[in-house]
């Protein structure tokens, strides 16, 4: 793939910001649209920075209108994880919505109105950064129960559209990431001493190789930054 238009959500964020910077470096790369809720700048002459607001079908809607090109290439790196449970004691209504506000919802709606802006005659791919602690099968310790189930319904929701995209763009590809154990805001609160933490531009570099690889045939899957499928 080549002259590549990539659309990049929550470029703020520690992996959102070293995938725009990673792309970037790529001669592949044509154009990379930078989203976030914040008004971010880059220095780099291929990044064009957006705002938009992820729960505002308009803003959404708008962010379409201007971009005037199609994409090769959308990656969702927003999330959050804030106050996890230990225990079901700790679960509140406000703190499971806001996860799922802040971890599913946003892909379920961007998905809405830049899924249509792909190119339907070559391969593109549709990804968003799910976590390993998603997967039923690999829930061996428990907890974080808003968050894990947060990330639970981001695949579903990944899944969804992997089926719908195969009968209206089917050389459209649509998949999961585990971006690894990464030292980012999100991950500083629960870091430990003895634990090692990928950079993000490490991770970042990790996950384009696996995009890369992507093919029909990985449709509807999750996968870690070691290219090693995730059970659902
Ligand atoms: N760090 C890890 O170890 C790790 C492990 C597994 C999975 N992940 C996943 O990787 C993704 C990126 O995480 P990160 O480590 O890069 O975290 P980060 O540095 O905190 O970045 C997350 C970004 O998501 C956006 N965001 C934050 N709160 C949000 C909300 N309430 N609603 C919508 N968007 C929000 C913000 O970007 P904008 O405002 O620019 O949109 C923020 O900069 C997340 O989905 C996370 O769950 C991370």
């Amino acid at each position: 793939m080549s002259n590549l238009n990539i659309a990049i959500f929550g470029s703020s964020g520690a992996i959102g910001r070293s995938l725009c910077l990673e792309y970037a470096k790529s001669k592949n790369t044509n154009k990379i649209f930078a989203f976030s809720r914040d008004n971010v700048t880059s220095n780099d002459m291929k990044i064009i920075n957006r705002q938009v607001n992820y729960l505002d079908e308009n803003s959404l809607k708008q962010a379409t209108e201007i971009l005037n090109v199609k994409l090769d290439l959308i990656i969702i790196a927003t999330g959050a994880l804030k106050n996890p449970e230990k225990s079901i004691k700790d679960l509140s209504i406000e703190k499971f919505m806001k996860m799922f506000e802040a971890n599913t919802l946003p892909t379920a709606l961007i998905s809405k109105y830049f899924l249509p802006i792909l190119y339907k005659d070559r391969i593109t791919k549709f990804t968003a950064l799910s976590a390993r602690v998603g997967s039923i099968e690999d829930n061996h310790l428990g907890g974080w129960y808003s968050y894990r189930a947060s990330k639970t319904a981001l695949n579903m929701v990944l899944k969804n559209l992997s089926i719908e995209q195969q009968r209206i763009n089917p050389n459209s590809i649509v998949f999961g990431l585990h971006p690894g154990t990464v030292n980012s805001p999100l991950s500083k609160p629960f870091q430990r001493k003895n634990m090692e933490y990928f950079s993000p531009e490490f991770s970042a570099e990790k996950l384009k190789e696996v995009i890369s690889l992507k093919t029909i045939k990985d449709n509807g899957k999750i996968f870690a930054w070691d290219n090693s499928e995730i059970k659902p």
